[in-house]
């Protein structure tokens, strides 16, 4: 018998999610240096300094198991969101909130409607439990198709899927949609939307989602620390929910699994106003420096509420891209073979963006003419 064989048959399937490249990785491989990663969403400026201080401050207490439990955390938090303590729960990244979701409701078989292209770790975590995702196409302007995922969702349906700003799109759906959209959901499914980047939207009709979690207990809203906090790498995500459905995710949570030192990053992170304010400042600016310049050489950009924007610039520019040392995200795995997301960086790493590709176009009609 062979090892494989062994293993759960939704596992053998699963396809591994697959990260954006390290920047050392690249560098290694090309020969290169100083190249960039505009490929994974992440803060460009890095942690605030008050985190990195709090992360020193406290590496003496590895010996010690932490508080999975959060205490001051949650007590800093609550306030912060205008909830009340009870109504959170902390995760090893937001993605572990996912894993809390899909092991508390769903059985094999079970359904979870979500919209597609979205975050890739939807299905992932839906397969490893055994349960089946039924994706519904995004309209054609890469917005979520809100009608369309409420007659998705049969009887089998147990959790159902937002993501607002999408992800790999940057496209939002306002207040008013939203409210009829859960108007129309039935309540046997657990809504859960994800706002892992809802920091730097700047629509004025963002809905209002803690707002929701009184009236419909089956509700859970998902955010990180990792994106406008900039703590990617000591994975700190929340989960907002009734204190109901909070507690059943508690019951499948893993007593260590939020370590001491993004505790304490993420509480100094929250305190520390002016670089979330200057995070916010550098990603508008950056969004609006890169929709103009690449539209301007003629690349659809779509209109972005995130912090990456998704533009359609033709097969093989990412390898292109790679090769003078920038990593955007392909979206060839989401069928869109014609895609990159990019994520917004610094000013300079940015104009490197736009400079290589300027240079790969002038290579091709250097190419076009001499052929
Ligand atoms: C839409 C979305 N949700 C959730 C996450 C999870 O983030 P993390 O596990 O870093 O908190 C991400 C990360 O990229 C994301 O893009």
């Amino acid at each position: 018998m062979k090892l494989e064989d062994l293993a759960n048959p939704h596992i053998r399937e699963l396809e591994p999610y697959q990260p954006g490249r390290p920047i050392e990785d690249v560098e290694r491989e090309l020969g290169i240096r100083g190249a960039v990663k505009l490929a994974s969403n992440e803060n460009p400026l890095g942690p605030s300094p008050g985190a990195i201080a709090a992360v020193l401050d406290n590496i003496g207490l590895a010996n010690r198991y932490p508080d999975g439990g959060c205490f001051a955390l949650r007590a800093r938090l609550a306030p912060h969101l205008g909830v009340k303590p009870d109504q959170l729960v902390f995760g090893c990244g937001g993605d572990e909130i996912l894993e809390l979701l899909v092991k508390t409701f769903l059985a094999p078989g079970d359904e979870a409607v979500m919209p597609w292209p979205s975050f890739a770790m939807y299905p992932l975590v839906v397969k490893g439990m055994g349960g089946v995702s039924s994706r519904v196409p995004l309209d054609p302007e890469m917005c979520h198709d809100l009608p369309a995922m409420i007659e998705a969702v049969g009887s089998r349906t147990k959790l159902v899927f937002v993501c607002n700003p999408n992800n790999p799109t940057g496209t939002s759906f306002g207040a008013a949609e939203f409210a009829e959209f859960v108007a129309g959901l039935p309540d046997h499914v657990v809504l859960v939307i994800d706002e892992a980047y809802c920091e730097f939207a700047r629509r004025a009709d963002f809905p209002d989602s803690i707002g929701l979690l009184e009236d419909r207990p089956a509700t859970l809203v998902l955010r990180t620390f990792s994106k406008v906090y900039g703590l990617a790498g000591l994975r700190v995500g929340y989960g907002m929910g009734s204190p109901e459905l909070i507690g059943l995710l508690e019951r499948a949570r893993h007593p260590f699994n939020v370590n001491r030192l993004a505790e304490v990053a993420a509480c100094a992170a929250l305190d520390d106003e002016e670089h979330v304010r200057r995070t916010l400042e550098l990603n508008a600016v950056g969004a609006d420096y890169l929709t103009e310049e690449l539209s301007a050489m003629g690349y659809q950009v779509w209109p972005t509420d995130a912090n990456f924007i998704l533009v359609r610039m033709g097969v093989g520019f990412h390898q292109a891209l790679l090769e003078r040392g920038v990593i955007v995200r392909p979206l060839k795995g989401f069928g869109l073979d014609e895609h990159v997301r990019i994520s917004i960086g610094r000013p300079e790493e940015n104009e490197k963006l736009v400079k290589a590709l300027q240079e790969i176009r002038l290579g091709a009609e250097a190419q076009g003419s001499a052929s």
